[in-house]
């Protein structure tokens, strides 16, 4: 490769999951770092950062299709410089480097504080792979937090051991690994600095975080979230993902003492089956799960509960299809995501017996869905009346709206003379499909009720 001159504008782009989403927005911090500056919207950026998602075969196949659009001048006039991150690069680096000659540089989830260095190479023309695996050491070597939201991501714990038989997570993002807690209270005071009022807590299992206090005591998840919940100016908590099989009682019993713990769970159960249950490997019942549903809405009656399922596991019967529509009747989810399942190279579930056809999955994921979205409407439905808080994360379509999230995680939008970040309380009036039409309660704040 040429040598190239040195980029001085840049564009992240991350697909898939939240964790994504914050890596996304570490490696912008380390490029601003850099001397970089983002690229303003619908301007050419100089380097482009593909931010990749493995999890499906559609993601993944993704990258090589925004490759060619880039260096073929359909996304920009001109052909960035390009880096893959994330899972593809991860899994396929070697692959990418040798179809895509486009690419300079190609670094996993784990190794992309390294981005700076390899960034130097590749301007004088040394193309770069680094798909180390070093425990943590990245979170380490990033700059501070500065980036001015008031949501903010927070990546506690990585990596997953579950090795469900259809998921290359523990591959590509490797073993469970959890930030320590002194580094967390300080990247949390950091966000709060730049404006954050609300922090998501990240992991692929968030719930099996684990360190010591600054006394030296063991603490899990809920420990944490007590601790953040004593951080001045943090307004709101939440979490995800998390594995029913790592929930302690601790961390339950959070959703009723801590304020700020908004009252959203978001907690996978895959299939209503048990024994596709047991065919993914994931260690727990349909049952064991409704049960810890009900303990959640035993200690915070008004939980939003959200899930994961995958339909057209191999070997799914339609009976066992049922089961999963069953369960999503009996647990009426606030929202939920369905996938169809996706071979995924390397996994024991690509090379099962009885591989179920598009069609069938096709049709089990619309049954499923049109459930689901019931079941959306008539949460949202039944929470007007309610009054709560909304926290402004955005502007909306129209001259004077706003946009934010209810504790419930719904899309609220309303209008009035308020900026990004304002805790507005707002009486919910209307359920409009996915989001809920809000009016502003003058004057402001009052509690979140049921
Ligand atoms: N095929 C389809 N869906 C998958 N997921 C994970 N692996 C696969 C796969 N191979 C889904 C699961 C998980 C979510 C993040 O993605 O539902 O909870
Ligand atoms: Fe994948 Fe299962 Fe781990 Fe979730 S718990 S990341 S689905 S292996």
């Amino acid at each position: 490769m040429k040598p190239q001159t040195h980029p001085k504008t840049y564009r992240v782009k991350s697909f898939g999951c939240q964790m994504n989403v914050y890596d996304g927005e570490r490696m912008g911090e380390m490029l601003d770092e850099q001397g970089l500056a983002p690229a303003p919207d619908g301007e050419d950026a100089d380097l482009v950062v593909l931010n990749t998602c493995h999890i499906r075969e559609k993601a993944a196949e993704k990258i090589y299709s925004d490759i060619g659009r880039l260096t073929k001048g359909k996304t920009q006039t001109k052909a960035p410089m390009i880096a893959v991150a994330g899972c593809v690069a991860q899994a396929e680096g070697e692959e990418i480097m040798a179809r895509a000659p486009a690419v300079s540089m190609v670094v996993g989830p784990q190794a992309y504080h390294r981005l700076p260095d390899m960034l130097d190479k590749a301007v004088q023309g040394e193309r770069a792979t680094d798909t180390d695996m070093p425990a943590i050491a990245k979170f380490g070597a990033l700059p501070a937090r500065k980036r001015r939201s008031p949501t903010a991501f927070l990546t506690v714990q990585e990596g997953c051991d579950k090795f469900c038989t259809y998921c290359v997570v523990p591959y590509t993002r490797g073993a469970e690994i959890s930030r320590p807690f002194s580094d967390l209270i300080d990247e949390a005071r950091k966000l709060i600095e730049a404006g954050a009022r609300e922090i998501t807590l990240l992991g692929q299992n968030v719930n099996a975080w684990g360190g010591e206090d600054t006394k030296g005591h063991s603490v899990g998840l809920a420990g944490l979230i007590h601790a953040l919940a004593k951080l001045d100016g943090l307004e709101r908590i939440r979490y995800t993902t998390s594995h029913p099989n790592d929930m302690d009682d601790a961390l339950i019993a959070a959703h009723g003492e801590v304020e700020q713990l908004m009252p959203y769970l978001h907690l996978p159960v895959q299939s209503g089956n048990d024994r596709i249950l047991k065919a993914m490997n994931r260690a727990h019942t349909a049952e064991s799960y409704l049960r810890l549903l009900e303990r959640f809405r035993g200690v915070r009656p008004d939980i939003a509960l959200s899930g994961d399922f995958i339909v057209g596991f191999p070997g799914e019967t339609e009976a066992e299809f049922e089961d999963t529509l069953s369960i999503v009747d009996e647990v009426r989810y606030a929202q939920a995501y369905s996938f169809k399942y996706s071979p995924r190279p390397g996994t024991p579930a690509a090379t099962m017996d009885n591989q179920i056809a598009p069609e069938i999955m096709d049709e089990r994921l619309q049954r499923l869905q049109a459930r689901i979205n019931r079941d959306q409407l008539a949460f949202n439905a039944a929470t007007v009346g309610r009054t709560c808080d909304v926290l402004i994360e955005r502007k909306g379509k129209l001259p004077g709206q706003w946009l934010g999230k209810s504790p419930w995680l719904q899309s609220v939008f309303f209008e009035g003379d308020f900026e990004l970040g304002d805790l507005v309380t707002v009486d919910l009036v209307e359920g409009r499909g996915s989001s809920v039409r809000g009016v502003p309660v003058q004057p402001a704040k009052a509690q979140a009720t049921a």
